[in-house]
């Protein structure tokens, strides 16, 4: 069933066997998984889809493992809600949340990379699997290698929010906090992997890990009845879903499953660390690395692996990028709960607000499809919104005192 066919050099085009290997020891370009997409098409279709699991193996023949998933049965396949609310105060009708702020099990889009890095993983004969996280990568991890039964280790900077290293640590790895920020975690585990041979799900896996992040994409299509959106607006931190929803809206074409105009895309990063909006902004064909400030800790990601990759996809696609600051992230956070009830964490408040962005500069048309990819869940960074809310109303246990609040409420809003 599988048309994966083996990893080639994005750059040079050098092939490769499909092995834990990631960069060509040619020109160092990224090493990317390949397809025979004729023996794809012939059994991925729309039809055929309809009898499959609503998981991400549901498009299987355009992911890279050459026996069966392993795990993520119940990942992927998440909502796409029409944001009617939301849309009616941004002026825009039809406005779409690609919602993997409920990927089962841990709550964010990495639940859709890391069944396909771990299955791999376990193809390849590793029995330790690890990752350098800013948080929901690592939760995923640690999930996933516990019900595979895999050691694990998470490594991730020391000052992480609670619920992220909770979320991680519940499942049982090593978790390793460094102290230095991402990128310095990203070199270190760089080291780790090479010394010890162990798995890196976003180091030597990440020629597999990344294709999980086409399914985001296919499902956007599928969801919408098969017709491309207009305007696809993703957040970057280390750069992997933004090129992998660009390749994916470009494999249903290779196989004859869509056609049409592609659609345009657009990079979100938070104010304190934008290095893909900067080289956007200043022509560069590479993201000059910066030192992150930002409370979307989940993208801070001053230096990103795939940052090429990324101004690539933007450009050719005729988007463009959008910075948002500490304080729009966190007003993005309240304004979709408020209008939606998805409680999404700063990196969703950063999409959000950049689409906000977009659409007052302009950028984006408001009467075209456009839709704002949210990634991570509230819950687990719900301290970002402490104090921002009225706090409970305090009462005694009877109906009295209900009441008499209820009636001064009343004339309060008369009186206002
Ligand atoms: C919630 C969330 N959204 C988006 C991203 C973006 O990641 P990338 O650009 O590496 O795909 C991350 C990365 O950690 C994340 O945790
Ligand atoms: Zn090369």
């Amino acid at each position: 069933m599988g048309a994966f066919t083996g990893l080639r050099c994005a750059m040079c085009k050098t092939e490769f066997p499909p092995e834990a290997l990631y960069v060509c020891d040619q020109c160092l370009g990224p090493l990317e998984a390949c397809y025979d997409y004729e023996k794809a098409g012939r059994t991925l279709t729309r039809d055929a889809l309809q009898k499959r699991a609503r998981n991400l193996w549901r498009y299987r023949e355009l992911l890279p493992i050459v026996g069966e998933p392993r795990t993520g049965f119940n990942s992927g396949f998440t909502p796409l809600i029409h944001a009617k609310r939301l849309g009616e105060i941004l002026g825009v009708e039809k406005l779409y949340i690609k919602d993997d702020s409920v990927n089962h099990p841990t709550l964010s889009y990495k639940d859709r990379v890391v069944p396909v890095a771990a299955t791999r993983a376990i193809e390849l004969g590793f029995d330790t699997f690890g990752c350098a996280s800013t948080g929901n990568l690592g939760n995923s991890v640690a999930a996933h290698a516990a019900r595979l039964g895999l050691a694990c280790y998470v490594f991730i900077p020391q000052d992480l929010e609670p619920g992220k290293v909770v979320g991680s640590a519940v499942a049982g790895p090593h978790v390793v906090g460094i102290d230095g920020n991402y990128d310095d975690v990203n070199r270190l585990c760089t080291q780790v992997g090479d010394r010890y041979g162990w798995a890196f799900a976003n180091i030597n896996l990440r020629s597999y890990y990344a294709e999980g992040a086409k399914t985001y994409g296919f499902e956007i299509c599928e969801q919408l009845g098969w017709v491309y959106p207009q305007h696809v607006v993703s957040p970057v931190a280390g750069g992997t879903l933004l090129p992998r929803i660009g390749k994916a809206f470009k494999e249903l074409q290779h196989i004859g499953m869509m056609s049409g105009q592609l659609p345009r895309i657009y990079a979100a990063q938070a104010a304190g660390c934008a290095p893909v909006i900067n080289a956007l902004e200043n022509g560069e064909e590479y993201p000059e690395p910066v030192k992150p400030d930002t409370i979307a800790k989940s993208i801070a990601i001053g230096n990103p692996a795939d940052g090429y990759q990324v101004l690539e996809t933007v450009r050719r696609s005729g988007g463009t990028g959008a910075r948002a600051t500490d304080e729009e992230i966190l007003e993005a956070i309240g304004l979709l709960a408020g209008t939606e009830g998805i409680f999404t964490e700063p990196a969703g408040g950063t999409t959000l607000a950049a689409t906000i962005n977009l659409l007052k500069a302009d950028a984006i048309p408001k009467d075209e499809t456009i839709v704002v990819c949210i990634t991570g869940n509230g819950y687990k960074t719900a301290n970002v919104m402490v104090g921002r809310q009225d706090p409970p109303t305090r009462l005694g246990r009877s109906l009295g005192e209900f009441e008499s609040f209820i009636s001064k409420r009343a004339t309060a809003q008369v009186q206002s």
